[in-house]
């Protein structure tokens, strides 16, 4: 039996679950059900990063206490992943004492070995990121330093830290991507080499207790903390035992060296070149590997917690559509690896054809059509050289089966879903080839060879194979399948065998529709919906004037106006000279725009929809006379017009290029 232990990245608790983190962590799901289905002993982790100075801060804008804080964004977690599905075996927060104790050990390590040592430190600090940023990790907002990820300007941070001798494991690190597979997709593996073969300088790994006190303590040095990712790293193997359990030959090591962990590029230098040197200096023995995936992105921009824009709340769609729909658009959808852009529109389409036009009403059919011609008895599959050779039997024998497993054994969820469609399809296109609402009229085509019978039993084959298929990626939705064609629910739980193709007879439940069907209105009404909640509570996100409190729904014209109404507006091109946030705002930008005649400063409540670097250069609808008014201790000056009622959907911009100032009637 092998060993399967996978790992997400464990999450700061800076805010709920979104669809990023949710993508991640169905991912690790659906590996971990079809390992554990295929006969693996797995193990499945994720949790929750819970120090450092991006939490201490949060908390204290909140006026809470750390723990209190991070205690309540954990449940929320938590639950979120309990509706999800998520077969978790363990969850780690960095709070909790068994983690603080393998934390200090793996600290105690490094140290014995020799790679820690204390020095001066003056450099730049991104706390979005929770890392170190060098002159060239950082661009110029505004007139300054800000992190080209979060937008937010650098801290300088001067003061003694422990260093880790990382730059002594260069060499160690490029025998070590040599190992096939160990960083996946290639892509990652060749960008991660060139970054060791660059050059690698030791990392800065503690902080001074005076200025970051949400930390573990650096043991025997109470004036520091260890740095939030040095222990954050060390949680994959706290869940074992901590680093002295995973040290020696046993179980936890055994587990340990077929770990894979799950992560996305924005954190592939920790785990790829940070853990492992960590793993070498400390003595112990390498994961299995790291796959990296890429990002989900809404209109081109990435999904993130800090861009309320890119919202997109896993909990309600699940609500609304149900869970697994979702589980199977995010496996089915993106290819595992690359980015990919997310849509509501996508989602209800493949909610639509694959689930309900193609599995659903396969199941539907195959469930019906046994009620009426054979009072749900199908009677168990007698293979005949016709029937065996039905593509649907040959597929579905073999084929399927090992295909897909092989997809998911190499994290190709979506081309393992892929496959088990193959199945699926080809099922239909045999009902419909067999027409076996004719064969039921004539008692001569009742049994045998390509008789009614064996049509119903090979479907009923086809969906006891699919239903194990899809279990990874719809683990309650193979249950329902399984129920309704009268098998054992836990049939979900192990891969089909391969070459077997033996529907044992049996009488069938009730059908039901497993994906109703929404007519357009609806699916527009949940599509409104669905539209970043962040956004619309929030006041007129373009305006910075007193505005009327927003209508619940979309609201019709107002009452009319007289053209001399209108002419008090004066609305003028203008150019977009600076753009930068305006700090400790999500929604915020500070806005220099050229009138022809003059500049002026406007603050416009457009971040969530728009980055200040894509602003600048632009021209802008600007409404010129609107009264001055003080925001965040900033004179605005007029405003910008953008589409949206209650969100920002699409800044109102010209058509073709005029010299600022020109009038907009
Ligand atoms: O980085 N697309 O936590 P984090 C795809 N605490 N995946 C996404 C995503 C997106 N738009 N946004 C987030 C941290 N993710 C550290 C990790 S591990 C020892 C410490 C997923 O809350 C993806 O897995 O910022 C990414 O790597 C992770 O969330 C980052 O989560
Ligand atoms: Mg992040």
């Amino acid at each position: 039996m092998s060993r399967f232990y996978i790992t997400t990245p464990i999450y700061y608790v800076n805010a709920a679950p979104h669809l990023g983190t949710f993508y991640t962590t169905v991912v690790a799901d659906a590996l971990a059900r079809y390992h554990r289905a295929q006969g693996d002993d797995t193990f499945f982790l994720t949790g929750l990063d819970e120090h450092g100075q991006k939490i201490e801060r949060i908390a204290r804008e909140r006026g809470m206490d750390p723990q209190t804080y991070t205690d309540g964004i954990a449940a929320q977690f938590i639950e979120t992943w309990k509706r999800a599905g998520i077969s978790n075996d363990d969850f780690i927060r960095t709070t909790s004492e068994r983690h603080k104790k393998a934390a200090a050990e793996m600290w105690g390590r490094i140290d014995a070995a020799g790679d820690l040592y204390t020095a001066d430190y003056d450099g730049m600090y991104c706390v979005g990121c929770e890392d170190w940023k060098s002159e060239d990790d950082v661009i110029v907002e505004g007139g300054e330093k800000v992190c080209p990820i979060h937008h937010r300007p650098v801290e300088r941070v001067t003061e003694t830290n422990y260093f880790f001798r990382l730059s002594r494991y260069a060499d160690k690190l490029l025998a070590l991507y040599d190992t096939p597979g160990f960083v996946r997709p290639e892509s990652r593996r060749n960008e991660v080499a060139s970054f060791v073969r660059g050059g690698l300088k030791d990392i800065s790994v503690s902080r001074m207790k005076k200025s970051v006190t949400w930390g573990i303590p650096v043991p025997g040095d109470p004036d520091h903390v260890i740095y939030v990712w040095m222990e954050a790293l060390t949680n994959y193997l706290t869940v074992l035992g901590g680093p002295e359990a995973v040290s020696r030959p046993g179980n936890a090591q055994d587990t340990w060296r077929g770990a894979y962990h799950l992560i996305a590029k924005d954190i592939l230098r920790f785990h790829a070149v940070y853990w492992p040197a960590m793993l070498m200096s400390a003595g112990l023995p390498m994961p299995a590997g790291i796959f990296c995936h890429g990002y989900l992105t809404v209109k081109g921009q990435k999904i993130s917690k800090s861009m309320p824009a890119t919202r997109v709340d896993p909990a309600q769609i699940a609500e609304d559509l149900g869970v697994e729909p979702l589980r199977y658009f995010v496996l089915r959808e993106y290819t595992l690896g690359g980015d990919g852009d997310f849509t509501y529109e996508a989602l209800l389409q493949r909610y639509e054809s694959d689930l309900g036009n193609d599995l659903g009403n396969l199941l539907n059919r195959t469930v019906s059509m046994a009620h009426r011609f054979q009072a749900g008895k199908v009677d168990a599959y007698q293979p005949t050289d016709a029937d065996a050779s039905e593509e649907v039997v040959k597929i579905g024998r073999s084929w399927v089966t090992r295909t897909a497993g092989a997809h998911w054994q190499e994290f190709a969820p979506a081309q393992a879903l892929e496959t088990a469609w193959k199945l699926i399809r080809e099922a239909n296109r045999y009902i419909d080839a067999k027409k076996p609402w004719e064969l039921g009229k004539d008692p001569a085509r009742v049994q045998g060879a390509g008789s009614l019978a064996a049509v119903l039993a090979i479907c009923c084959e086809a969906l006891r194979i699919t239903a194990r298929l899809v279990a990874p990626a719809m683990p309650a939705t193979a249950r329902k399948i399984l129920q309704q064609l009268g098998r054992p629910e836990q049939e979900a739980d192990s891969w089909p065998t391969d070459g077997e193709f033996a529907w044992p007879g049996g009488t069938v439940g009730a059908a039901e529709p497993l994906f109703p069907r929404f007519d357009a209105e609806k699916k527009a009404a949940l599509i409104a919906k669905w539209l970043p909640d962040s956004l619309t509570s929030s006041p007129p996100a373009a305006s910075t004037a007193p505005s009327p409190t927003p209508a619940a729904g979309p609201t019709g014209p107002a009452a009319p106006i007289d053209k001399a109404d209108f002419d008090r507006i004066d609305l003028r091109a203008a150019k977009v000279l600076t753009c930068e946030r305006v700090p400790k705002t999500e929604k915020l930008l500070k806005l220099t725009l050229d009138l022809g005649t003059e500049q002026r400063t406007v603050i416009s409540g457009i971040a969530g929809a728009y980055t200040p670097e894509t602003l600048v250069g632009r021209t802008v609808i600007y409404l010129s006379n609107l009264k001055p008014a003080k925001i965040r201790g900033v004179i605005s000056q007029g405003m910008i017009l953008a589409a949206g009622d209650t969100t920002v959907l699409a800044l109102s911009t010209l058509d073709t290029e005029v010299p600022p100032g020109t009038p907009i009637r």
